[in-house]
């Protein structure tokens, strides 16, 4: 019995300082003070865990097309690249300075499956930053990303310039079209 109220009023007491400190202030909440060792390792045991547990059961499309490929290089140089970075094409520079930083996925995409990749720029990562892309991305859309995940690590820096360069000859192709079928339309 005794027992028990010492642990009662020790929890007690350490709830109290856990109170207190985190209305305090104290704690350094600034993107330029590092997490210590133990906090960091709570963090990354907790997002490595959560993102396995949740990517369960998502099944996964076939992702070797090569037009899909395609359509997933240009979203991915549109809206990951300029956090990620990619194979000697640098981040954004606003992206220098966030904590956590984005890793370059040409190394990390390796470390997760498709259906992992998929449910993380899907959702995105709490508290980092992140972004879930399937606010305003069907799944369809999405897919595509992941299957250029799959073949990034493999990439050069001069393929990745030339998928650049091609894609941007098809949009003035496609545009060209457009204003020649509305020239002859209104013909
Ligand atoms: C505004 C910046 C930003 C944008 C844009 C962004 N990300 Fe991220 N991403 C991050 C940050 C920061 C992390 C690190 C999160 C962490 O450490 O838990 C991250 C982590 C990831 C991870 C997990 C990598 C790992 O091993 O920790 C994947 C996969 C990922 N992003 C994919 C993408 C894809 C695909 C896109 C584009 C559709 C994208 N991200 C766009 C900031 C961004």
């Amino acid at each position: 019995m005794k027992i028990l109220i010492v642990i009662i009023i020790i929890l007690a007491l350490a709830m109290g300082l856990f109170i207190i400190f985190i209305n305090s202030g104290i704690y350094n909440i600034a993107a330029t003070s590092e997490h210590n060792s133990l906090t960091l390792k709570i963090i990354n045991t907790t997002v490595d865990n959560s993102i396995k547990r949740h990517a369960e059961g998502i099944e996964v499309p076939d992702l070797t097309d090569s037009n899909m490929i395609a359509r997933g290089f240009e979203h991915f140089d549109e809206m990951c690249v300029i956090c990620h970075g990619a194979i000697g094409i640098g981040k954004d520079e606003f992206a220098i300075g966030l904590y956590p930083e984005a890793p370059a996925l040409e190394e990390e995409a390796e470390e997760w499956t498709a259906a992992e990749l998929f449910w993380i720029t899907k959702h995105g990562i709490k508290l980092t930053g992140m972004p879930a892309i399937g606010d305003v991305h069907s799944d369809r859309e999405i897919w595509p990303i992941i299957a250029f995940l799959q073949v990034l690590p493999e990439m050069t820096y001069q393929e990745y310039i030339s998928m650049r360069q091609t894609g941007e000859q098809e949009s003035e192709e496609a545009e060209e079209e457009n204003s020649q079928n509305h020239g002859s339309h209104t013909h």
